[in-house]
């Protein structure tokens, strides 16, 4: 590992696991890895994933990393703060009109220059997938896929599920292109039920992705699409009202893009009986919480 993203990582804080006490669980153990924890602003998912890739970035001595996302990105976010932190230069490209988000000056103020590109030119990007791929990079530059959706980021997350010190049956995430899961479903025991919540509309394309992330085909995970609240980033008036009672009951911030879809999903596979009592599942903080502004 690169003596920079060591020093990086000693500054972070525990993920530690939080069990939740609520009569709603009906019998079934219920506790949060909070890697929302992590860090304030490289939190959750993001240092899992960007981990490894940042590392054979700077093995291949690259100097800037290009990479994608939408005007709230979380992964954006933690990118442009850690190339600040590592002294590498850092390039956005955002879909959609030039616009003004709290995101987006963030971004800015840590040095990441950013490139709006129209939403048509934006999906083309998703053909590129590996660090290499992006036309006119110079040899200096390193590519990295919207939402660090690469098999290295795979490793990273093998990292969260060996922390975890307890025993337990399921374990779930919510996911956007499903990377996160991928990892989780590579680094469990086949005996674990993995679930991943889908925080997108009409994500089936996600179990493809999934599949090919994956070294071997697993059988042990699903992927529920039934909380999508509408799409993308939609949410729904149930979803605002859960995610703000879940935080008064627990005192845990959940956002409603990803954390806030996933619990609900599994809070209402509890109601339906779908779990036993005496099960334990875990429930991964995914952070995110910066991209609450979006909501305010
Ligand atoms: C907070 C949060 N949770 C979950 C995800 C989904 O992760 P993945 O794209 O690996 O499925 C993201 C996006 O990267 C995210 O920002």
């Amino acid at each position: 590992m690169h003596p920079d993203l060591i020093k990086l990582e000693n500054k972070f804080n525990r993920s530690i696991l939080t069990k939740v006490d609520d009569p709603c669980l009906q019998g079934v153990e219920l506790w949060i890895k909070r890697d929302d924890l992590l860090h304030p602003i490289i939190s959750g998912n993001k240092w899992r994933k960007l981990k490894y890739i940042l590392n054979h970035a700077l093995s291949l001595n690259c100097k800037r990393i290009i990479s994608m996302g939408g005007a709230y990105s979380n992964h954006l976010h933690a990118l442009a703060f850690i190339g600040h932190e590592l002294g590498l230069e850092t390039v956005g490209l955002i879909r959609g009109e030039r616009q003004s988000t709290p995101t987006l000056t963030d971004l800015q103020r840590a040095g990441m220059q950013l490139n709006f590109v129209s939403r048509e030119k934006y999906r083309t990007l998703r053909q590129y997938k590996s660090w290499q791929a992006l036309p006119g990079l110079t040899p200096t530059d390193y590519w990295l896929p919207e939402g660090g959706a690469v098999a290295l980021a795979l490793t990273g997350v093998a990292e969260l599920v060996a922390e975890i010190d307890q025993a337990y049956d399921i374990i779930c995430l919510p996911c956007g292109t499903g990377t996160t899961l991928a990892g989780v479903i590579q680094a469990v025991p086949e005996t674990i039920e993995v679930w991943g919540f889908a925080a997108l509309k009409g994500a089936g394309f996600l179990t493809r992705d999934i599949e090919q992330l994956l070294p071997a085909p697993r059988d042990n995970w699903r992927l529920s699409q039934a909380y999508h609240f509408g799409g993308f980033a939609r949410g729904k008036p149930e979803l605002t009202a859960f995610i703000k009672q879940f935080r008064g009951a627990n005192a845990i911030p959940l956002e409603p893009v990803y954390t806030g879809k996933m619990l609900y999903g599994l809070y209402d596979l509890i109601e339906q009986g779908r779990f036993k009592p005496g099960q334990r599942i875990i429930a991964i903080h995914t952070g995110g919480l910066q991209g609450n502004r979006g909501f305010d």
